[in-house]
């Protein structure tokens, strides 16, 4: 007991002092190294604070440690586990995270990544066929004809390749040179064709443009694995965990059958069909990575929506959503308070919101299950606003984690700089604010 009143203070001193520095804010970090530009996936955590608050677990937690992260998205928290030695599972609901988070975590040897991009490259520009190996509906809206015979070209080059952990690699770089070379305006994560003026004036070689994107990718791979070797004294990477990376959704089940010692995460926070489309941002490299090379049932590809629609708060149904409504307040006091102050004729409003925590706390209970009982939980989560009040997201993980007998014994605040202008300048940053919280069952 003294023993673990001790390791207790000894982390709240440890996470006061990073928060004191303004590391959590990490507002001048060097975003610039960890692979994070691979991919620019929505709402990203920010490696420099994830990393400083492993680190203040990482001698206390103990050798064989398992890590989770059920809404793992671009991976940012499994990195910075991995950084520390753990091993580490991940699972999300969308399939591209999947692919995007295992390209991450996964151990290559960097000269066959080169040989492997030389043996694209090749196949590219040896590739005289004017065919297109796709099509969805609306393909021409997104894509010039240009694009999609180049983008086809890319595709059989990738194809080609015999390993899939390489093939993944490359789909993510892809992705990426798609992100940048559709139709789509990179400003939103919604899908948002730019105008036609401005299609007219664009002239982007899709071929040049992933095979820059693919050279960088590689040089961001080794730089990140290349400072893990050195920070472990190592020449291999041998000491680091394994890495586990599934698709899955929460809601419904963790697919692992271990216990975890540490979950570091970040929940969406209940905007996926609004501002933060994690689904949508995903659907154009969706529909080129081939569907063998993806795991999920097929009907997530289909639309647009689709994705966002079996996330968290995705669908709300109307004759389930009093009966949640009923047992969630009984779990959170802070979102009975919040939902009885609203004036009755403004409550609809808020039906997406309840049905957004009513999911997450059936992620909840799933995940608890499968944490030891002296697992630590970090949660960084969000301030959001619906028809102009704040949804007090972060009282209410409390309330829900305190439901389950794990209690509360670190919170800071940090401010973060538009988390998507991550990689991007500092004149159009937007100023919010994310709570950090940290839980313990054990007194
Ligand atoms: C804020 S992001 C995660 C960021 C991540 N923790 C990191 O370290 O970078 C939230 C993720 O939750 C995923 N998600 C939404 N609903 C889910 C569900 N029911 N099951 C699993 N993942 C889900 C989204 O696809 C998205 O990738």
């Amino acid at each position: 007991m003294m023993d673990k009143i001790t390791t207790r203070e000894k982390l709240i001193l440890r996470l006061q002092e990073i928060s004191e520095k303004g590391i959590l804010d990490a507002e001048y970090a060097d975003r610039s190294e960890n692979m994070h530009r691979l991919f620019m996936y929505p709402a990203m955590m920010v490696p420099a604070t994830q990393s400083a608050i492993v680190q203040a677990f990482s001698d206390i937690l103990p050798p064989n440690t398992y890590a989770i992260d059920p809404f793992m998205g671009s991976g940012t928290s499994l990195l910075s586990c991995i950084e520390f030695g753990f091993n580490v599972f991940g699972q999300d609901i969308n399939p591209f995270a999947v692919l995007l988070s295992k390209a991450k975590t996964t151990v290559y040897d960097v000269s066959k990544l080169r040989t492997s991009l030389e043996n694209i490259r090749n196949r590219i520009l040896l590739d005289n066929s004017t065919t297109i190996d796709i099509t969805f509906s609306s393909i021409d809206k997104w894509f010039t004809k240009d694009a999609q015979i180049s983008f086809s070209k890319i595709r059989r080059a990738i194809n080609a390749e015999e390993c899939i952990d390489y093939r993944n690699f490359f789909w993510v770089l892809m992705s990426e040179a798609i992100r940048v070379g559709s139709n789509d305006r990179t400003s939103t994560f919604k899908l948002h064709r730019r105008s036609f003026e401005e299609l007219q004036h664009r002239n982007i070689d899709v071929i040049q443009k992933f095979l820059s994107i693919a050279v960088s990718g590689i040089s961001d791979y080794e730089m990140f694995y290349n400072k893990l070797k050195k920070e472990h004294n190592s020449s291999e990477l041998n000491f680091r965990g394994k890495a586990e990376i599934s698709w899955g959704n929460s809601q419904l089940k963790i697919n692992s059958k271990r216990k975890f010692d540490l979950l570091l995460s970040s929940p969406p926070y209940g905007d996926n069909h609004t501002t933060v489309t994690y689904g949508q941002t995903s659907y154009l490299p969706l529909q080129w990575i081939p569907f063998n090379d993806i795991e999920c049932p097929y009907e997530y590809l289909r639309t647009t929506q689709e994705i966002d629609r079996q996330s968290l708060g995705g669908k709300i149904d109307n004759k389930s959503l009093e009966e949640k409504r009923v047992a969630l307040f009984k779990k959170t006091k802070h979102l009975k308070d919040f939902y009885l102050n609203i004036p009755d004729e403004e409550k609809s409003k808020y039906q997406k919101t309840i049905a957004f925590i009513a999911d997450f706390e059936e992620c909840l209970k799933n995940i608890v299950e499968v944490m030891q009982d002296d697992a630590y939980y970090i949660w960084t989560i969000g301030n959001r606003f619906v028809g102009g009040r704040e949804i007090p997201n972060a009282e209410v993980l409390q309330d829900l984690m305190e439901y389950y007998g794990i209690n509360l014994f670190f919170k800071a605040e940090r401010q973060i700089f538009n988390k998507k202008q991550a990689c991007k300048n500092n004149h159009s940053r937007t100023m919010e604010k994310e709570q950090i919280l940290i839980f313990h069952r054990k007194e």
